[in-house]
């Protein structure tokens, strides 16, 4: 990080730019603020390839997602027009394409935490999966069951070689298709669900419900607007609790955490919960079709 500091120091001027860097394997992504100019982050992109010899490969990520599948578009700035790469993180590899599927290192910390917060013997429900990072470190550590979703079909494959190269076949249940579907099959057989995508969190919290078994565990990660004055743990208890409160009469808040800052007084924030007795009440509208997601998706 120092050497990352230096060298946007030294370039551009710039110290905070550096802040706005993520190294990914051997790829550095650069996450461009609105209408910073390209040619300058061009310039930091060949500085990076020629002073830190792990880089190959650099990258601007434009701000915004795009819904489903929390993509962003990359910009190539130097190096290797290459997005595929190896990530290592807490003793587990993942092959992942940047461009394809998300992945973000600054999540590091919170598969740590979660992993370390599941028995042996629970079955764990992963509604937005990603590449498998949660889903694997939890299967590796604790030698748990888990059922792991994303509709992404690149998100599917690399997941699926993700397994594979961490040998925890078996363990985690790789699953393409929507988790509301998935939730309706696993019916009240989970202990524990993870609900990594914000964006969904209102309108799939009653699928979360229905898969899990009472007492459950939920964690539920959230954006919220944190006030002036307020801190950011208030902030996801204000926004988190009703929206439990809403479907759940015996609930316990086990901790509450600032997970990152994602734009201006905008922050992630993960609420950990014990449910006791909650009375979901998923729109059952969508028809329930097992083959949306058992099948397979092309592997090449
Ligand atoms: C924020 S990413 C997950 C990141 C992952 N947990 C990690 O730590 O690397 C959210 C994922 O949810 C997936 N997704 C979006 N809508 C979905 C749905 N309805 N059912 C299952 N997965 C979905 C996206 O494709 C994306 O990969």
């Amino acid at each position: 990080m120092r050497l990352l500091k230096k060298i946007a120091r030294e370039v551009l001027g710039d110290e905070e730019v550096w802040s706005r860097i993520d190294v990914v394997g051997d790829i550095a992504l650069i996450h461009r603020k609105f209408n910073y100019p390209i040619d300058k982050l061009k310039v930091l992109g060949q500085a990076l390839l020629e002073r830190m010899p792990g880089i190959k490969s650099v990258w601007a990520v434009e701000p915004g997602t795009k819904p489903p599948y929390v993509l962003r578009d990359l910009i190539h700035l130097a190096g290797e027009r290459r997005t595929e790469t190896v990530y290592r993180e807490h003793g587990c590899e993942y092959l992942v394409d940047l461009s394809k599927v998300f992945l973000v290192p600054r999540l590091s910390g919170e598969h740590l935490r979660v992993a370390k917060l599941v028995e042996p013997w629970e079955v764990v429900f992963n509604m937005f999966a990603g590449a498998g990072l949660f889903s694997i470190l939890i299967a590796k550590m604790k030698g748990a069951k888990v059922y792991s979703v994303d509709i992404n079909e690149y998100a599917y494959k690399y997941m699926v070689e993700n397994i594979r190269r961490n040998k925890v076949e078996g363990l985690v249940v790789p699953i393409l298709g929507d988790a509301a579907s998935v939730s309706l099959w696993l019916r009240g057989g989970v202990d524990r669900v993870l609900m990594p995508l914000p964006e969904l969190v209102p309108d799939y919290l009653d699928f979360a419900l229905l898969a899990l078994r009472y007492p459950g565990k939920l964690h539920m990660y959230l954006h919220v607007l944190v006030k002036r004055g307020e801190r950011p743990r208030d902030a996801a208890k204000r926004v988190g609790v009703p929206l439990v409160a809403k479907r759940c009469s015996s609930f316990e808040v086990e901790r509450v955490r600032l997970v990152r800052t994602v734009g201006p007084r905008v922050a992630q924030v993960v609420l950990d919960l014990t449910l006791e007795k909650c009375e979901p009440s998923p729109r059952l509208g969508k028809p329930y079709n097992p083959k949306e997601f058992l099948e397979t998706a092309p592997l090449n």
